[in-house]
């Protein structure tokens, strides 16, 4: 579903991401993961189109990507959850919910997203009113999550969505992420926290200073000496 060959993203002299390629095919989930630093977030945002990468081609579903204007990216079937979840504080979680849908015309269909996003997040749906400014970092991350499923998008891209919060809400986080990946999504999953990205994909990716250093089976990574030395405090 989505191919990147070569991509490379700098910030003036500084290279970030150093020509990577890896791919996700449909209906997988696939961990990138590695260090504050590594390049992850820059990745994310080069297949986001939210910046221009310096090199590199990314083709999604066969068309290449790597060139259309940003704001085509969600019609294209792509929604990214940012670093930091940028939900629009002053807006009620209903409201925010809503805004994920902005492309879509369908108002049925939407609406029986909206019952399938408080399905998967009944916290929402407890504070559907609220202003999302006022939920919790952990609240606010499902918020991001559910509003970007509300695109009806055809690949998820997740960054770092367990930055930050409690471990209980963490595994709540999971949870979700691991059911809709169960109900066929495609995500690109991107994590520090390498156990638990490892423990919910088939593949990953590993990350080190703008280069990918190792791939493989996410159970293989989980079991590779270098991957527990470095990233899982063995
Ligand atoms: N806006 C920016 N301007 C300059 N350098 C940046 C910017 N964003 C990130 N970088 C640098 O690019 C590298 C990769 O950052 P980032 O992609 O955010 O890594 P990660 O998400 O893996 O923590 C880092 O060295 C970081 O300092
Ligand atoms: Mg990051």
């Amino acid at each position: 579903m989505l191919e990147v060959t070569g991509l490379r993203v700098a910030y003036g002299g500084i290279q970030a991401v150093r020509s990577i390629t890896f791919h996700v095919g449909e209906g997988e989930t696939v961990a990138l993961i590695g260090a504050n630093g590594a390049g992850k977030t820059s990745t994310l945002k080069a297949l986001a189109r939210v910046l221009d990468a310096v090199g590199g081609d990314v083709h999604f579903c066969g068309e290449k990507i790597s060139r259309i204007a940003p704001h085509h990216i969600v019609r294209k079937g792509i929604a990214l959850v940012p670093e930091g979840r940028g939900v629009f504080p002053r807006l009620s979680v209903l409201e925010n919910l809503h805004m994920g849908a902005f492309i879509r015309h369908d108002s049925a269909e939407v609406e029986r997203d909206l019952q399938r996003v408080f399905a998967y997040f009944p916290r929402l749906k407890e504070r559907a009113g609220q202003l999302a400014g006022t939920l919790s970092g952990g609240e606010q991350q499902m918020l991001a999550i559910g509003r970007a499923l509300m695109s009806r998008p055809k690949l998820l891209l997740l960054d770092e969505p367990s930055m930050g919060l409690a471990p209980i809400m963490v595994q709540k986080i999971f949870e979700v992420v691991r059911a809709v990946a169960a109900d066929g999504m495609t995500i690109l999953l991107i994590e520090q926290n390498a156990k638990l990205a490892l423990e919910s994909s088939q593949r990953g990716y590993v990350m080190e200073s703008g280069e990918i250093t190792l791939h493989g089976e996410s159970a293989q990574l989980l079991d590779d000496p270098k991957v527990r030395a470095a990233y899982l405090g063995e």
